[in-house]
C-alpha cells in the first residue's frame, strides 16, 4: 500500500509562516557572504525556458510570474499575512519586499533588463484580486 502524501496544514502556515523571512530566505539572489542563491536562479531559468516554449497557458496562476505574459492574474493564498505582504508589493507600500534584483534577473533572461520597471508595473496592474483559497478542498 502507498503511504499517505504529507502534506503541512493550512492552519499550520497561518500560525507560524513568516513571508519577510522566507522571501530573504528564498527570492534573495545573494546571502549576506555574497554567495549566490543557485537555487533560485536555476528555478527563474527553468521557469523562463518554460514560459519561453509559448505553449504555457492558465486561467489561474497560484503566484504572480516576474514576466508578463498573461492578461489577468489572480494570486491566490491561504494566510492572511500572505496576502498581505503581497498587497503591500502591489501597493508599493513602505517595507514591501524588494522583488527588483528578481525582476532585473529574468528581464535579463529575457533579453531587455533596462526594461525591468515597465515590466515590474505591468505584472502588478495585471493582478487583479488577491483571494484566500485552500488548494485541498473541492470548491477552493
Ligand atoms: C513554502 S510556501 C511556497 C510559496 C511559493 N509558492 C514559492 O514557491 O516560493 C507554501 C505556500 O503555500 C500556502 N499554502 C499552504 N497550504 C495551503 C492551502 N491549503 N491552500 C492555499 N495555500 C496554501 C502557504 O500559505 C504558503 O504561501
Amino acid at each position: 500500500m502507498e503511504a499517505p502524501a504529507i502534506f503541512t496544514e493550512a492552519e499550520v502556515y497561518q500560525r507560524s509562516f513568516n513571508p519577510q523571512e522566507y522571501l530573504k530566505a528564498f527570492y534573495t539572489l545573494s546571502d549576506s557572504r555574497g554567495q549566490p542563491n543557485t537555487f533560485l536562479t536555476k528555478s527563474l531559468k527553468s521557469l523562463y525556458k518554460m514560459f519561453s516554449l509559448g505553449e504555457f497557458k492558465a486561467e489561474l496562476l497560484r503566484s504572480p510570474p516576474p514576466s508578463a505574459r498573461f492578461q489577468e492574474i489572480l494570486a491566490l493564498d491561504y494566510t492572511d499575512q500572505n496576502r498581505r505582504e503581497l498587497q503591500k508589493w502591489l501597493k508599493n507600500e513602505a517595507g514591501a519586499f524588494d522583488w527588483s534584483p528578481v525582476v532585473k534577473y529574468v528581464c535579463e533572461l529575457e533579453g531587455d533588463r533596462e526594461k525591468w520597471a515597465e515590466k515590474e508595473e505591468n505584472v502588478r496592474k495585471k493582478v487583479r484580486q488577491v483571494l484566500k483559497c485552500d488548494v485541498t478542498r473541492a470548491n477552493p
